[in-house]
């Protein structure tokens, strides 16, 4: 368990993880539509990569060394968004195990209908990963109601994915009161970026607040990807979390690859 964990979160208490599971209720999401090409030029800049059995196994390199956060919920698609909640688990703990994830993610779904499914879900997928030292990442997910992505509502569902075993949350950022989200949440905490926006600083901006209110890191998808500047992107998210740069030095760095110069 503590060896797959420090492969996550780094030495200097950080994590970067590049999600690219999208597919497993999006299908071909923009800019993901072949994910291998997707992150071939990303893969230096990231810690590790989340993503579902059948990309990793069709689309990624097997050699490479990068760290593998394995979505194994599932069952459910953007056509029937009402249902969005009802996941299943769709992959076993000996497929993972066979495919060497490093980790192990699901989504949770507090406050909607299948709220107790999806939680029970998570019990059970903790209680077979514990076995095998693998952790398990809770995905705090709001499905189509981003506006659930207050203070409140965040800091119950990071503190109930805890409580029941995951050993890293992924959740949203929040302006207001994100502090206590994590002071609530006894493991570690990374945030998602959600829709892509226009502006890029405003991405260094969420990164950076959290990362100063005690998230450890991102697991931050199309503000990377679906960006015309991906790797400058993630160059400049990634100076954040491993470098401590500034939002204003993110924006240097990243208007510095974009105009072709190295740094
Ligand atoms: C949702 O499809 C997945 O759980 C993503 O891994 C998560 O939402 C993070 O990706 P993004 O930064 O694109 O929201």
């Amino acid at each position: 368990m503590k060896n797959r964990l420090s492969q996550l979160i780094q030495r200097d208490g950080r994590a970067m993880f590049l999600p690219i599971d999208h597919g497993y209720f999006q299908g071909p999401t923009t800019r993901l539509e072949e994910p291998g090409k997707t992150i071939a030029p990303l893969l230096p800049y990231v810690d590790a990569i989340m993503l579902t059995r059948g990309i990793l196994r069709s689309c990624v390199d097997p050699s490479i060394q990068k760290p593998i956060i394995l979505r194994v919920s599932g069952g459910t698609s953007m056509a029937r968004k009402e249902e969005l909640d009802q996941e299943g688990i769709t992959t076993s703990i000996r497929e993972a195990i066979r495919l060497n994830a490093c980790a192990v993610s699901m989504s949770i779904f507090v406050g909607s209908e299948h709220e107790h499914q999806s939680l029970l879900n998570l019990a059970n997928l903790v209680n077979e990963c514990e076995d095998y030292g693998i952790p398990t990442m809770a995905v705090t997910a709001v499905g189509t109601e981003l506006g659930k992505r207050d203070a409140r509502y965040l800091a119950l569902a990071c503190r109930i994915a805890a409580e029941l075993g995951a050993r890293v949350v992924k959740t949203y950022y929040c302006e207001e009161g994100f502090e206590k989200v994590v002071k609530g949440c006894p493991v570690p905490i990374v945030i998602a970026g959600g829709p892509k926006v226009d502006s890029e600083f405003e991405v260094f901006s969420w990164v950076y607040d959290a990362l100063q209110k005690g998230a450890v890191g991102v697991n931050l998808g199309r503000n990377i990807w679906q960006h015309d500047y991906p790797v400058a992107m993630a160059r400049a998210i990634r100076a954040i979390i491993h470098q401590n740069a500034t939002p204003r030095e993110a924006q240097e760095i990243f208007n510095s690859i974009k105009s072709g110069k190295d740094v």
